[in-house]
């Protein structure tokens, strides 16, 4: 079972930070998942396109120097990471996945990538999208880079959902489980991963399906599981 530190394991700290992922790390946390967005050719850590929710600022991000974005506190004293510092953070150390929020993410990470530190990245990285498009723009630019398919709901033809991508694994919401469809996914050759899911009792009512792992804010999820195995 394979558990992503979901934002950054963010029932720890706040999502999506460079607090919040070295916690997880020190939690042992074997894969962080963050999300990025593209702005004024930056890429910025943060989930949503406006800063409400995360940080003491608001608004849409779009609208905001890159000087004004850094001064945002997004708790605990932390401030919005570029995904520079956080590529620099967890090289070595753990795995990564990437999930493209906006337009505009494909063509930035694929220049980042190119940089000799970031080509070194290890042990492992994926890039994930709800956006299939970005996701092919970036399998254009990065034909060797592990691409991840995110869904919500259940899609009508998998193979549609697929295309002409090359995927590693599948992404589906814990609100729509469909046993067929991750059964499809599995024969495919395909990693099946559940997002999000924090409590046992829910990982155990997963059990039975073929899945590889979850992702989850609590870092309490896989101590707990790592504990009873
Ligand atoms: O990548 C899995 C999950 O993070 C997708 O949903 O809204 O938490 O980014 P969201
Ligand atoms: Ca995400």
């Amino acid at each position: 079972m394979r558990f992503f530190a979901h934002r950054g394991a963010m029932a720890d700290a706040p999502e999506n930070t460079l607090l919040a992922i070295e916690l997880a790390i020190r939690s042992g946390a074997k894969w962080i998942e963050i999300d990025i967005i593209a702005h004024q050719g930056n890429l910025l850590v943060i989930h949503d396109l406006t800063l409400d929710r995360t940080t003491n600022g608001s608004g849409w991000v779009k609208d905001h120097t890159m000087a004004q974005l850094m001064r945002f506190d997004a708790g605990m004293g932390q401030r919005i990471p570029l995904l520079e510092e956080v590529l620099n953070l967890v090289a070595g150390r753990v795995s990564l996945n990437i999930e493209l929020k906006s337009k505009g993410c494909a063509g930035l990470l694929a220049v980042l990538l190119t940089k000799p530190i970031f080509s070194a990245l290890k042990p492992d990285l994926l890039v994930s999208s709800f956006d299939h498009n970005e996701l092919l723009l970036f399998q254009k630019s990065c034909p060797d880079v592990d691409l991840g398919l995110l869904v919500y709901g259940v899609p009508l033809s998998l193979n549609a959902a697929i295309g002409v991508l090359k995927i590693r694994s599948l992404h589906i919401s814990a609100e729509f489980i469909d046993e067929p469809l991750i059964k499809e996914a599995k024969a495919k050759g395909l990693e099946v991963y559940i997002y999000t899911v924090n409590e046992i009792s829910h990982l155990n009512n997963l059990k039975h399906l073929p899945i590889d792992g979850v992702f989850t804010d609590h870092s309490q999820l896989w101590l707990g599981y790592y504990k009873i195995q």
